[in-house]
């Protein structure tokens, strides 16, 4: 019986330059996969490939024609769209810029790698799509939105990528190839940092938690790749033990806002 790693040469892993991306980049290598890891930050890349061997590709992700020069290069065996932004608040006071980044960046370019890369997997009879969603694109969240890493634009960009998980599942029917979605709660990374009050930047998001670790995401990647031929890891969920998410509101006719109440 075929294994996993033993088959698949190479991997394309989407916002390599920190976080789980890295975290990945890091694991796959160590299985002697040739990993092309793709981010912005051509310092962090170039230290990435030093410590790893990886080769770096230095694309913005909102570049359709790069992506598409960048899929005929190369024949990927794994594709991780690990890349992704977030942002603070509602959509009630969220900028127009905000709402086009996350979806550029956390679906549209997800499909366009799809679409540009998946093909070949299937042509060849071998590949593994690792799609990265969130909680957040399963459940709403009750705390503060403006609290937490939860605008509604997130959580809509992140239930996309469930969603086209599902379907590319249907869509390769038949063929060998797998598909992965990995949904992870808390993850002490970077992404928090635009998003943090200034005076004590890590401690609302990561610091006074108890989170998961970019590993733990790179290691349950290794698992669904790694994993015997016959076996698809279709989904994992994967949180903190000190993070639940569940919440029922009802707000009483007093507490109600607006016109009618006035
Ligand atoms: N951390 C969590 O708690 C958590 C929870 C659930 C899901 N996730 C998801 O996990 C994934 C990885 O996030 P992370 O937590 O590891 O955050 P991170 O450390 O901030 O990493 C995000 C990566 O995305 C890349 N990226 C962003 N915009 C890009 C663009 N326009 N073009 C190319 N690359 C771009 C960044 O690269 P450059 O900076 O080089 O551009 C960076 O490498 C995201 O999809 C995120 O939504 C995270």
């Amino acid at each position: 019986m075929r294994t996993g790693f033993s088959d698949y040469q190479t991997a394309l892993v989407t916002g390599a330059s920190s976080g789980i991306g890295a975290a990945t980049v890091r694991r796959l290598c160590a299985e002697g996969i040739e990993v092309h890891a793709l981010g912005r930050d051509t310092e962090r890349l170039a230290a990435l490939s030093a410590e790893t061997g990886c080769r770096t590709l230095a694309v913005d992700l909102n570049d359709l024609g790069v992506l598409t020069r960048l899929a005929a290069s190369a024949e990927f065996d794994i594709l991780v769209n690990n890349a992704g932004q977030s942002r603070r608040g509602t959509i009630l006071e969220m900028a127009a810029d905000d709402v086009d980044s996350l979806v550029d960046i956390n679906l549209r370019a997800v499909l366009h790698l799809v679409r540009l890369i998946v093909p070949d997997m299937v042509r060849r009879g071998r590949g593994h799509v690792v799609n990265i969603s969130s909680i957040a694109g399963h459940y709403a969240f009750g705390e503060n939105a403006t609290t937490f890493n939860s605008s509604v634009a997130y959580h809509a960009t992140k239930a996309g990528i469930h969603s086209l998980s599902q379907q590319l599942r249907v869509d390769l029917y038949g063929t060998p190839v797998r598909v992965t979605e990995i949904s992870p709660g808390r993850v002490a990374t970077s992404i928090f940092k635009n998003q943090v009050a200034a005076d004590n930047p890590d401690a609302r998001f990561v610091g006074g938690f108890e989170t998961l670790g970019a590993d733990d995401i790179a290691d349950a990647i290794a698992f669904a790749v790694g994993s015997p031929d016959r076996m698809n890891v279709a989904m994992l969920e994967i949180v903190p033990t000190f993070q639940v998410v569940g919440d029922l509101r009802f707000a009483r006719r007093t507490e109600l806002s607006g016109a009618d109440n006035a």
